[in-house]
């Protein structure tokens, strides 16, 4: 678990207010060494909200941009709704399992990359569409998915 002094400065971040409980979790994932929220983690937010450790597993449940899974470095979620399923997404799906060796809910051996499929991530204009982080990725083809992942494999030190 990442030091409780990280944890404690999100919350004061966010005022210690579980209606900001959702901005709170993301955060803390994203300090987090193994990019989830452990059930360590839940506790200690829980605790320190005052809320039930059950509201914040209805959101990591919830969100799709959270996990209570370890993940890799990068999350890559591929919109599997009507728009994206029409316009390309079974080719993405392929591209993206192809180059990472992975399916939907697994991780990369190396820890960088973890995929999984998501509702509508609000870029149906631009489908097939994926996010990565907050980046989102639309019009995609294979030549577009090869660069995405070799920038991400490029950005990490
Ligand atoms: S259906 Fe895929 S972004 Fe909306």
């Amino acid at each position: 678990m990442v030091e409780t002094r990280v944890i404690d400065g999100i919350l004061g971040a966010y005022q210690n207010d579980a209606v900001n409980l959702l901005q709170i979790l993301l955060k803390v994932q994203s300090v987090e060494p193994k990019n989830y929220v452990s059930e360590e983690v839940a506790m200690y937010v829980a605790n320190h909200l005052d809320i039930p450790i059950s509201r914040v597993y209805e959101v990591v449940t919830y969100f799709a941009a959270l996990s209570h899974k370890p993940q890799g470095k990068h999350v890559i979620q591929i919109c599997n709704t009507t728009v994206c399923q029409l316009n390309g997404f079974n080719e993405v799906l392929k591209w993206f399992k192809d180059a990472l060796k992975i399916n939907p809910g697994e991780t990369t051996a190396d820890g960088l990359f973890s995929m999984k499929l998501t509702p509508c991530i609000g870029a149906c204009d631009i489908s097939p569409a994926i996010k990565i982080g907050t980046n989102v990725y639309g019009n995609l083809t294979k030549e577009k998915v090869e660069e995405i992942l070799s920038e991400l494999r490029g950005a990490i030190s």
